[in-house]
């Protein structure tokens, strides 16, 4: 089992979740850890799904729990919406197939309802994950510009491969100083000649990323940014306007990964939100409604460095054309799921808007009243509980925030039915009624009055 350190009064945890217990050990017998990303393990052991409905999870131990996880912020329409059913089922009748292997009409169709909410994503190409949709973004921006260094900021994740895999949450004693990070390898294994082409930058410090980008303008081909670290700590507008000029003036382009923020700041996004046109966007988790999914776009003369016209051989490939291919690509399946999640989200995206706005409301209150300092952190519908009296800017000051409090109240909502993963940000969906959050409110009483 996973290293123990979970707070010392929450012991309710085993009793109530034996068989999940039972079932991660049996797992660890194929699975390394028992699971299947490293980031779904939490100590002591996870707990172990088996059904899920609307706002709702149940646990192999028959536990039921208000889903504020949803699939680390994928399922903004919740578990089994029956319009995401009928669009399966649909798509399958209709077209006789789950797979072309060929182009066909929806690609067509959902690209060009995605760029109604995103016009800077003058063409678009799908991918299978938002990994894959970054490692796309990043290669056009290098083949455009013919540079292969890029920047991201310290505490942003966009996929775990070695290009990228750096100082996401890097330990003190190698992170170097606020203002001029240095790159952190987030895995054994990475191979160290990337770290020669990585850059680290300060968020939300707009004079250390200016200094930085100066000093590394003629080799870089991009930077990369979570318009909100996390998904919940917003770049400030001055900051991310500031970033907008500095890119500009010296031809760097600027990759907005809206993989977590896109259609959950609203329905047009974080660039929507600052007004602001990135060169290249990559979109995913929501989107696919619970399936895989990748949406890469942006401007024309970019992303035509992926067109096969340019090619010189039938795999699509050559030195005169960049790369880009997915047996799955563009999957009919999915591509009419994504269609069914903006129907969902053009008819109920601003109640959930609406509904996470009050549920921080009522939280912050219930923090104040019981005497302890507490930002709902975030926008649209993404939000964390950062204990702290400060509005924290990054990663560096999230981390000076009292953690051990807030994991101590993760693990006893989780006895009271509420369900993120320990420490991770809250996430709404369609199904998050007012029910769900007076329940909310009434676990979160309990914590803070009668078990802290
Ligand atoms: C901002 C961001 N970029 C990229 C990714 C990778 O996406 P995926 O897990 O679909 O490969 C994630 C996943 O959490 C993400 O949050």
């Amino acid at each position: 089992m996973a290293a123990f350190n979970v707070p010392s009064n929450v012991y309710s945890f085993f009793h109530r979740t034996e068989m999940s217990r039972a079932w991660v050990k049996k797992a660890m017998d194929i699975m390394p850890g028992g699971v299947t990303a490293n980031i779904k393990s939490f100590p002591p052991y996870p707990i172990v799904m088996k059904s899920g409905h609307g706002a709702y999870l149940e646990d192999v131990d028959g536990n039921e729990y208000i889903d504020y996880l949803l699939a680390y912020g994928a399922l903004l329409v919740g578990h089994n919406h029956p319009k995401i059913k009928e669009s399966i089922v649909r798509q399958m009748e209709e077209d006789g197939t789950n797979l072309f292997g060929t182009p066909h009409e929806r690609e067509y169709r959902l690209g060009k309802r995605i760029q109604s909410y995103y016009p800077s994503m003058e063409m678009v190409r799908y991918t299978n994950s938002g990994t894959e949709g970054t490692l796309l973004a990043i290669r056009l921006a290098s083949s455009y510009t013919g540079k292969q260094k890029i920047a991201k900021f310290e505490g942003h994740y966009h996929g775990g491969y070695d290009q990228v895999l750096f100082s996401i949450h890097p330990d003190d004693q190698n992170a170097g100083p606020a203002h001029a990070p240095k790159p952190v390898a987030e895995s054994k294994g990475i191979d160290p000649n990337y770290e020669k082409n990585i850059v680290i930058l300060p968020f939300n410090d707009l004079k250390g990323t200016e200094a930085i980008l100066k000093a590394h303008k003629d080799e870089l081909s991009a930077v990369i940014i979570e318009p909100m670290q996390g998904g919940f700590i917003p770049a400030t507008r001055s900051f991310i306007h500031g970033l907008r000029k500095i890119t500009e003036r010296y031809g760097i382009i600027l990759i907005f990964d809206e993989v977590k923020t896109g259609f959950r700041i609203g329905i047009g996004g974080a660039q929507s939100f600052y007004n602001i046109q990135p060169d290249l966007t990559v979109l995913g988790k929501v989107i696919g409604g619970g399936f895989p999914i990748g949406i890469v776009g942006g401007r024309k003369d970019i992303l035509m460095e992926c067109s096969p016209s340019r090619s010189a051989n039938l795999l699509g490939g050559g030195t005169n054309v960049l790369f880009h291919s997915g047996t799955y690509n563009g999957h009919p399946t999915i591509l009419a799921v994504a269609e069914a999640v903006l129907d969902i989200l053009e008819e109920d995206g601003k109640a959930v808007l609406k509904r996470t706005e009050q549920l921080k409301k009522e939280l912050e209150d219930l923090f104040r009243k019981r005497g302890i300092p507490m930002n709902a952190l975030g926008e649209g519908t993404i939000f964390s509980i950062v204990l702290s009296e400060k509005i924290v800017k990054n990663d560096r000051e999230l981390q000076t925030t009292n953690l051990s409090l807030r994991k101590k109240i993760d693990y006893l909502l989780l006895n009271e039915g509420i369900y993120t993963k320990p420490m991770n940000r809250y996430s709404l969906s369609v199904a998050h009624g007012e029910r769900e959050i007076e329940r909310t409110l009434e676990a979160y009483q309990n914590v803070l009055y009668k078990k802290l």
